[in-house]
């Protein structure tokens, strides 16, 4: 017989045989910045989670600096949508406008934090696709030129990287030859690579207010069924320049960063995205789980998969709750 139980007898034992942990220096919190002054909405579908307008940006500003964790990532609602997202690479947009006052303040407080800036055209269209339309489809090749403006429209604000998330393929190229054609060469481009189609967004597009108006998003995004299918753009991701390559979403995928990273030798990160939380909490407000334990688990298992970077809501939380113990 293995007496495999001799090493759990204790916590000592437990503790120092234990092969992972959630290290809270990998992890990015994802942060929603609105138009407009003086805002702190509650996401509806996401309790917890806040859309702030510039001026009240500080809040989040101190808690993360408190945490110590990576940084955060934000995702801008603007006031007008068009066609063509224009938003996105407005150098005066929201983003770029939360860019500028975060790299302020954090000056201010001699911190060093990462400010990462989605790239994406779906919270700034009109119509909530990713990119461009050409006869109701989204247009890949023109859509190119918009994700390079708006990556460098954030690195100007000053970004300290970037990560396009609209499963555009040749995004990452784009991006990396245009930063670096402006003297931006060491600002560094997080792929999504592995991004899959999928309902657990359904938070995030309340928040962002970016459901398609038409169709979906199974063009482009990649199809749930296909783990191999999803190695193949995670090379790609790398051959174009990618410094970081993602799966998303991250429960439901722990196969495919598994796979991801016993492929890659690139820093993984793994998207805890907006359904993934809402359930958690939903669940946990009927007292039907325990909120605290079940977050450890689920953080731990992404660094078990082999993720180096967890991005998720419940990155402050997660880091308070550790400090109570
Ligand atoms: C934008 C984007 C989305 C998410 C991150 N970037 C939404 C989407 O693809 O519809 C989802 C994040 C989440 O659900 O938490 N392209």
């Amino acid at each position: 017989m293995q007496r495999l139980r001799r090493m759990r007898a204790s916590t000592v034992l437990r503790e120092m045989v234990a092969e992972t942990s959630v290290k809270k220096e990998g992890l990015i919190l994802p942060v929603f910045v609105t138009f407009g002054k003086d805002k702190k909405e509650e996401v509806p579908s996401m309790p917890g989670v806040y859309r702030y307008s510039v001026d009240r940006l500080g809040e989040v500003a101190e808690q993360v600096l408190q945490a110590g964790i990576a940084g955060i990532m934000l995702f801008g609602i603007p006031e007008h949508k068009d066609e063509r997202g224009s938003g996105a690479y407005d150098a005066d947009g929201v983003v770029p406008q939360a860019l500028r006052f975060l790299k302020e303040y954090f000056k201010k407080a001699g911190k060093s934090f990462l400010l990462v800036a989605d790239i994406c055209l779906c919270e700034y269209t009109s119509h909530g696709h990713c990119g461009v339309l050409r006869e109701g489809e989204v247009d890949n090749d023109a859509s190119l030129p918009l994700h390079a403006a708006a990556a460098l429209a954030a690195v100007r604000a000053g970004a300290d990287m970037v990560a396009p998330s609209s499963m555009m393929d040749g995004v990452v190229r784009a991006i990396r030859e245009e930063l670096d054609k402006n003297g931006f060469e060491n600002i560094p481009v997080m792929g999504y690579s592995a991004k899959f189609a999928s309902a657990f967004y359904g938070p995030f597009r309340d928040a962002a207010d970016s459901a398609p108006q038409c169709g979906d998003r199974k063009s482009y995004q990649m199809d749930f069924r296909n783990g191999r299918e999803a190695l193949r753009e995670l090379d790609s991701d790398e051959t174009e320049g990618a410094d970081i390559v993602m799966v998303k979403p991250a429960l439901s995928y722990l196969d495919v960063v598994a796979a991801a990273r016993a492929r890659t030798l690139l820093p993984l990160a793994v998207y805890n995205v907006s359904g993934e939380y809402s359930m958690i909490k939903a669940a946990a407000a009927q007292g039907w789980i325990d909120e605290k334990r079940i977050v450890k688990e689920i953080l731990t298992a992404f660094f078990r998969a082999g993720a180096d970077i967890v991005i998720t809501y419940h990155a402050l939380d997660f880091v308070r709750w550790e400090e109570e113990r």
